[in-house]
């Protein structure tokens, strides 16, 4: 559904995309996982048609999308961090309006709308004024807008970004669901549980380059290896417990006021034995991975 092949965004001299290459399959799930900055918007909104390729090549459902962005935005939704939505009409009539701009008559575009509504669990707020909304609604409704065209691609930039735990699951319940309507989404992300979730396969990006790609099992194999240890020093304990994990050869980074080591399934004994610290053990995640790759943790600024 999308290839792209040394694919470079510039702003004057700034390289925000740096030459990155990746195949999108249909019906697939295929995510961006990188912390802010990392060149994500810059590269959906290249692919949404919105933003000029500076070099490389980049094919949508077979239309060279550097050639025809225009022809691009007629087939792909394109559910932005920033909404658009009109507060001066209602929910149903945002929907209705959007289904005009893809040229679906009055009947149709009522019928979509409709449509969608229901499907996004919507439909009693269908009379609303959008400024009613929570949070999450307003989100879903965004999400709910892209389906009006009935489009094969879905590009979603940061879904769930602002949105609290609760609010942020029902998108994830929708998003699944989508998913298994066979519709192809290419989404960005910095949560790593969100990747995890619902990506089949990712590409972990920072500062305009692919570092790593998989699906999240074979990255975090790959790239994480065993178990991780976090070793959280007792109070006035942190400089103690940085020199004992010091002296082993453990690869081991600070994040917040807690330790994160790999370790060696078969060596867990000798990080059980730092005096000062509580130590736990938990499988690795998309997060390891990023630090293994950058040193950096995804939430770093
Ligand atoms: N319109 C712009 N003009 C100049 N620099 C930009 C512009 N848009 C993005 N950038 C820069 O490009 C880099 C990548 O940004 P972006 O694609 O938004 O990353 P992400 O979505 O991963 O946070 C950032 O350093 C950002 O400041
Ligand atoms: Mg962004």
């Amino acid at each position: 559904m999308v290839r792209a092949t040394g694919l470079v965004k510039k702003f004057g001299d700034f390289i925000a995309v740096d030459g990155i290459s990746f195949a999108v399959q249909r019906g697939e799930t295929f995510g961006m996982l990188g912390p802010n900055g990392a060149g994500k918007t810059s590269t959906l909104r290249m692919m949404s048609g919105l933003s000029p390729v500076t070099s490389g090549q980049l094919e949508i459902d077979g239309i060279d999308a550097t050639a025809n962005p225009r022809s691009i935005r007629d087939v792909i939704g394109v559910v932005s961090q920033h909404d658009g939505l009109d507060p001066d009409i209602s929910v149903r009539d945002n929907l209705t309006i959007y289904g005009f701009y893809f040229g679906l008559d009055r009947k149709m575009a009522a019928r979509r709308a409709d449509e969608v509504l229901g499907f996004f669990d919507l439909r009693s707020r269908g009379g609303d004024s959008v400024d009613d909304l929570s949070g999450g609604m307003r989100r879903r409704l965004t999400i709910a807008r892209a389906f009006v065209s009935r489009p094969r691609l879905v590009v979603l930039d940061e879904p769930t970004t602002g949105l609290d735990p609760s609010s942020r699951n029902r998108v994830w319940e929708q998003l699944a669901v989508l998913k298994n309507s066979g519709v192809t989404i290419v989404m960005s992300t910095h949560y790593m549980e969100e990747a995890s979730i619902l990506c089949d396969r990712l590409v972990i990006m920072d500062e305009g380059r692919i570092l790593g790609s998989g699906t999240p099992e074979e990255l975090i194999r790959e790239r994480a290896g065993a178990d991780v240890a976090q070793v959280r020093p007792e109070a006035g304990q942190r400089d103690s417990v940085h020199r004992q994990l010091k002296e082993t050869d453990y690869e081991v980074a600070e994040i917040g006021a807690i330790f994160t080591v790999r370790a060696s399934n078969d060596r867990r004994a000798d990080l059980t034995k730092i005096s000062g610290a509580r130590v736990s053990f938990r499988p690795p995640n998309l997060e390891d991975v990023f630090l293994s790759l950058t040193g950096r943790g995804l939430r770093d600024e």
